[in-house]
């Protein structure tokens, strides 16, 4: 059998969808990085695929990924124990309903803040200027300072405006999407992964450095980096200060990455014109309607993976020790047999309902305290709740640029990055 990693880096979100268009039904084989390889979609091979005797973390990334996207010794790469004591502090820093809506509220300041400088603009890109706000909010939520320090940056990097905090958002905003941008590409927006995820990984450490030897006492509501400093692994140490840079990046770079979604929402509704106004004048109910139909609409994690530990049976099918399983995240949120025309925009399939929970799976399925689901879905629909109403309501010009997705990049996004004019 062909080994389709290439084919995957050059057809991006068609690979799979492609696959099992040519194969027929039932679950795709492949082979992927040299090994064998099975694709699995639909509620039941969420079941399947996060019971922890059938998937294992630990080596199934490649270190390209964990370079850009997640980095060394992330929770994401743990099993077992040492997993779900790592995750716990994930969970109790993302799932408290009071600190995701002190977030929440960050996030409409410095939306509303932001708006009103676009009014004296000739014109905003909506990609960037929501990446910018996203990353003063959760910094700021999370006890990062954006003080712009000359040491925050590599040498090669520093120039006279380096103590401008402005820049050291701008710079830290830039470093935060190139991290997701360029995991899947061998190309340029690699290497720019990779510089970002050093300089960010260095200054991070230093101030995890800095907190701990302040030795204040811990409070009832730690910021996330006062927890990420204060967590102890299951040995009662204290994570080396790189891991704890690399686990409180993997709460600000995914942060900023509802950018991705919100932008998307911005696309849902320049395509949608009818659905802006109920947007804009709704409540909760239809907003979170409207945010579940941008996860599982647009085109952003593609699939999740896990090595099987020992030979597995799944549905009659065999998998042999070594292989990877895929779970096909995209394909599960455009299956027709889960969904009715799939590839129509159409919050009402939401209104009034929640999915399941294994059924919408644009963050990985299964309990996010005892596997590896995203514990980040409270946030992402919290920041997307909070602005995408807002962005119904704002007055705006969408003037002709090339708003094509293109379906090989991954992550794909807006070719122009969504330009707005006339903001008012
Ligand atoms: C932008 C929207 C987001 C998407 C599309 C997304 C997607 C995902 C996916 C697919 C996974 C992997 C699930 C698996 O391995 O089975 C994941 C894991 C994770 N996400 Fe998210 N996520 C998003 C937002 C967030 C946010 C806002 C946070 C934190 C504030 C977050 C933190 C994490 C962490 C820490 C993990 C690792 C969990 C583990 O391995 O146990 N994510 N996310």
């Amino acid at each position: 059998m062909l080994d389709h990693t290439l084919p995957l880096l050059a057809q991006g979100y068609a690979w799979l969808p492609d696959l099992t268009r040519r194969k027929g039904p039932g679950p795709v084989r492949t082979r992927l990085m040299g090994k064998p390889a099975i694709a699995l979609r639909g509620p039941q091979a969420v079941s399947f695929f996060y019971d922890e005797n059938h998937v294992r973390r630990r080596t199934a990334l490649p270190e390209p990924i964990l370079s850009t996207l997640f980095g060394k010794g992330a929770v994401h790469t743990l099993d077992g124990e040492e997993h779900r004591r790592r995750k716990a502090m994930f969970v109790s820093a993302l799932k408290d309903a009071t600190a995701v809506t002190v977030l929440a509220e960050r996030v409409a300041e410095e939306w509303d803040r932001a708006a009103k400088e676009w009014a004296g603009r000739s014109q905003a890109t909506l990609f960037d200027e929501v990446s910018l706000l996203l990353t003063r909010a959760v910094c700021a939520w999370a006890g990062v300072p954006l003080t712009g320090h000359p040491s925050d940056r590599h040498p090669s990097d520093r120039h006279p405006s380096d103590q401008h905090p402005d820049d050291a958002a701008r710079q830290t905003a830039q470093d935060l999407v190139a991290m997701v941008d360029g995991f899947a590409t061998a190309g340029p927006r690699h290497w720019k992964a990779r510089s970002a995820r050093k300089r960010q990984e260095e200054r991070l450490a230093r101030l995890i450095e800095e907190v701990r030897s302040a030795g204040h006492e811990p409070s009832d509501a730690p910021s996330v980096v006062e927890a990420v400093a204060a967590h102890r692994e299951a040995d009662g140490r204290l994570l080396d200060p790189r891991t704890a840079a690399v686990e409180v990046l993997n709460v600000l770079r995914p942060t900023v990455a509802v950018t991705w979604f919100t932008v998307f929402g911005a696309h849902a509704l320049h395509r949608h014109p009818a659905l802006r106004e109920r947007l804009a004048t709704a409540g909760d109910g239809y907003a979170r309607a409207f945010a579940h139909e941008v996860r599982r609409f647009y085109p952003f994690a593609p699939f999740v993976a896990g090595l099987a530990p020992s030979d597995l049976e799944w549905q009659g099918e065999h998998i042999a020790e070594g292989s990877m399983i895929l779970l096909d995240l995209y394909g599960q949120n455009h299956d027709p047999g889960l969904w009715k025309a799939p590839y129509r925009f159409d919050p009402e399939r939401f209104d009034g309902r929640e999915p399941g929970r294994d059924e919408l799976v644009p963050q990985g399925g299964g309990d996010a305290s005892a596997g590896h689901r995203c514990p980040g879905e409270d946030v992402t629909l919290a920041v997307l709740t909070t602005l995408l109403p807002r962005l119904a309501r704002l007055d705006y010009r969408v003037p002709e640029q090339d708003l094509r997705i293109p379906l090989h990049r991954v992550p794909t996004r807006p070719r122009s990055g969504f330009v707005i004019t006339d903001v008012r």
